[in-house]
């Protein structure tokens, strides 16, 4: 029996940051509002020349280094973006230019905050099935390239960056399952509509916060319960929950369904705010880089997003 297990996390932030004190200054809001009604403080933005592939780029190098593995072994790039350099080629293919590899298969997927799960999800499928051997899972988003800086409910939420896994054929388990969903009736709640702006057309995300925000939460309690049944375990034997970073009480109303106290759950959203797809492969690697995540712990990934797109993976790390 082929398994796929991580064996190698790479993250990558830009440079500039945009805190809630920079915001106050231009919108009416303040650091309080931001922080209590999301956990908000600071995040990270690309510059006007970095390009969603600038940012998988550099998570998906430090990826690869942290396997130990050479680059040309990867037979599979699959990134996972809301904001692609351009319409085509896709971002997958120019990363794959950028790691200086050739001929490998490589695709984007868009699943907006969940994309990362679905990029698992296919990548294992693709392992399981004896396809491919060294896969190259990214999640990376410039989500500032979208983002109305104008609307204070929405410029406050959003920041960018990249996350990557290198999934490997193994002997041993790693993802022990991975579930995804979709309901595209709730389009209008979340979405980046084509608007005629004077003689410009504007592309901007628009939210319905407070209703995608109930939404979310009942839904990924449902997540946690299909993740577990599937796999005959306990909430207890959860020893990290890795989740998709939008908003703090989502993280906190997850966690009271799961009877975990928030000590074992990865938070970064203070620091990057919703960073969309790279969300949770930053995570992970914030989790590892500061000694929490060990070999051998069980950790849950879930996320909700646009779409509504949803699901969750269960990983022996
Ligand atoms: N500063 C001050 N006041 C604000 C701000 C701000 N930045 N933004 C909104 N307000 C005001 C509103 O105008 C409103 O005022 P009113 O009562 O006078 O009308 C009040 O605050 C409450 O607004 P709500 O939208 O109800 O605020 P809420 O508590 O719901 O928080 C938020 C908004 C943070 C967006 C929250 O709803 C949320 O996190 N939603 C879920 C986001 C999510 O999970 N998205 C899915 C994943 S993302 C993806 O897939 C791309």
């Amino acid at each position: 029996m082929i398994f796929s297990k991580i064996i190698g996390v790479g993250s990558y932030l830009p440079k500039k940051l945009l805190t809630n004190k920079d915001l106050e200054k231009s919108l009416d809001t303040t650091d309080e509002w931001i922080t209590s009604r999301t956990g908000i403080k600071e995040r990270h933005i690309a510059s006007p020349e970095e390009q969603t592939s600038d940012l998988a780029f550099e998570a998906a190098r430090n990826a690869i280094n942290n396997a130990s593995i050479n680059t040309e072994e990867i037979d599979l790039i699959i990134v996972a973006t809301t904001t692609p350099d351009k319409i085509f080629p896709s971002t997958a293919c120019n990363v794959q230019t950028k790691l200086g590899i050739r001929n490998c298969p490589a695709f984007d997927i868009q699943a907006v905050c969940s994309g990362f799960i679905y990029g698992l999800s296919i990548a294992d499928k693709f392992i399981k099935t004896n396809s491919a051997k060294n896969i190259l899972v990214i999640g990376a988003d410039s989500m500032s390239k979208i983002t109305d800086y104008t609307d204070r409910s929405n410029a406050i939420l959003w920041g960018d960056g990249a996350g990557a896994v290198v999934l490997s054929a193994s002997k041993k388990q790693g993802i022990l399952s991975t579930h995804i969903h979709a309901d595209g009736q709730y389009e209008e709640l979340l979405h980046v509509p084509k608007r005629n702006v004077g003689n410009k057309i504007q592309q901007t995300i628009e939210m319905q916060g407070s209703q995608v925000f109930k939404i979310a939460v009942n839904t990924l309690d449902k997540i946690v319960d299909e993740a577990l049944i599937a796999n005959q375990l306990q909430k207890e034997d959860i020893d990290w929950l890795v989740p998709h970073q939008a908003n703090i009480r989502i993280l906190e109303a997850t966690a009271k369904k799961l009877e975990m106290s928030m000590d074992k759950v990865i938070v970064t959203i203070d620091r990057h705010g919703n960073t969309s797809a790279a969300s949770i492969p930053l995570a992970l690697d914030d989790g590892i880089q500061s000694g929490k995540i060990k070999s051998g712990h069980l950790l849950l990934m879930e996320a909700f997003g646009g779409g509504f797109t949803w699901g969750s993976a269960l990983i022996r790390y």
